[in-house]
């Protein structure tokens, strides 16, 4: 059996494109002793993979040329020699770009499709949903009342933060881009400010956040981090979870850097780093309560599925501008 898989072509200068990947044919290997095959279902298309791409070494640790691109996916076990992992069932973790992934198992859990659609475990009840659980509770610890700024807003992560920060009991501003996205936050409940107009934005926040801010979970940083700067509330937390705006800049090129000192001291503000990694220990707890959320309706998602393997390179490039919704999917096929 022939198993297709996009292997890394060229780093990415900019977006990526379809030219930074290769689309090949290998041959299928049997599982060995520990070892087990999934097929996978969908990819999950995640921001963080771009920083493994940049021709600057520096951002993060270089995926080599020629390896298959990295990428979480979620599918199900068609051999194993696993005791953990036997045929028939679901996993979800790093499975790559590709249609079928060997693995001793290792960042692969089960997950049950009667309990949730498999996507789903890709999005909220997967990565996106513990970083929006933890930087939103743990790290940005809304009070009822306050308000709570997101930024990357209608996507995965800061769908999920939004919402939760309302459980909080929150005001919740969201800044995202585009009409879908708008009307997406609208309809969680979330004042929607548009980026777009990068003039305005600092008086639009401002007109949103009547109150000033509280909390700011940034998945963004850059200009649209900036304008959230010029509201902050003495004492409020800034969350630092990503900084999309700076992942496909060259080596060297930096949107802003940190120049808002004066102001963290004036307003004695906590920044804080996050990665959803450091609560590894907690995620059962987590993915328990936002199950629990999911199936009493106090949280939603939503997704964009781009159709057909071939499709990944520019799932991919969406998650950098499209006014796309939601978690990000490739769909490879059909749930069994
Ligand atoms: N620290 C952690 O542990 C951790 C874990 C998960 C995710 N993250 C980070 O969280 C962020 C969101 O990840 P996600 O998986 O939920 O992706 P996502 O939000 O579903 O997709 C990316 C979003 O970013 C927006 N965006 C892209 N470029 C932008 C720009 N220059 N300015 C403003 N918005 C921009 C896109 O909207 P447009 O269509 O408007 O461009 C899209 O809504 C990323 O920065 C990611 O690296 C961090």
């Amino acid at each position: 059996m022939i198993n297709r898989q996009f292997t890394l072509a060229a780093y990415a200068e900019g977006v990526p494109t379809e030219r930074n990947f290769t689309l090949v044919e290998a041959p299928l290997a049997d599982p060995g002793p520990g070892q087990l095959l999934v097929q996978a279902h969908y990819f999950s298309m995640d921001p963080f993979p771009r920083l493994r791409i940049s021709g600057d070494a520096s951002v993060a640790p270089q995926l080599p040329l020629g390896s298959v691109m990295i990428g979480r996916g979620v599918g199900q076990v068609v051999a194993s020699q696993h005791p953990d992992f036997p045929v028939g069932c679901h996993v979800a973790g790093e499975l790559g770009w590709q249609e079928y992934a060997l693995s001793d198992g290792n960042g692969l859990r089960l997950v049950d499709p009667a309990l949730a659609p498999l996507p789903a475990y890709l999005g909220l009840l997967g990565p996106s949903g513990l970083a929006a659980y933890f930087a939103t509770l743990r790290q940005g610890q809304p009070k009822a009342g306050e308000t709570v700024v997101v930024s990357a807003a209608a996507g995965s992560v800061g769908s999920t933060a939004c919402q939760i920060a309302a459980i909080a009991g929150a005001r919740v501003v969201g800044i995202a881009g585009g009409a879908n996205q708008l009307a997406f936050l609208q309809s969680l409940g979330a004042t929607p400010v548009d980026y777009s107009d990068a003039k305005n934005l600092p008086q639009a926040l401002g007109a949103a956040s009547p109150q000033g801010i509280d909390v700011f979970v940034d998945m963004v940083g850059g200009s649209v981090h900036d304008a959230v700067m010029e509201h902050l509330n003495v004492g409020a937390r800034i969350v630092l979870v990503g900084t999309i705006a700076n992942y496909n800049l060259g080596p060297g090129e930096v949107d802003t850097g940190p120049r808002h000192l004066y102001r963290w001291i004036l307003k004695r503000v906590r920044l804080s780093g996050f990665l959803v990694g450091d609560y590894a220990a907690e995620w059962p707890a987590a993915l328990a309560e936002l199950a629990s959320w999911l199936r009493d309706g106090r949280l939603r998602y939503r997704e964009t599925i781009f159709d057909g393997f071939e499709s990944a390179p520019q799932a991919f490039a969406s998650l950098f501008g499209g006014d796309n919704v939601g978690k990000m999917l490739v769909k490879l096929l059909r749930e069994t």
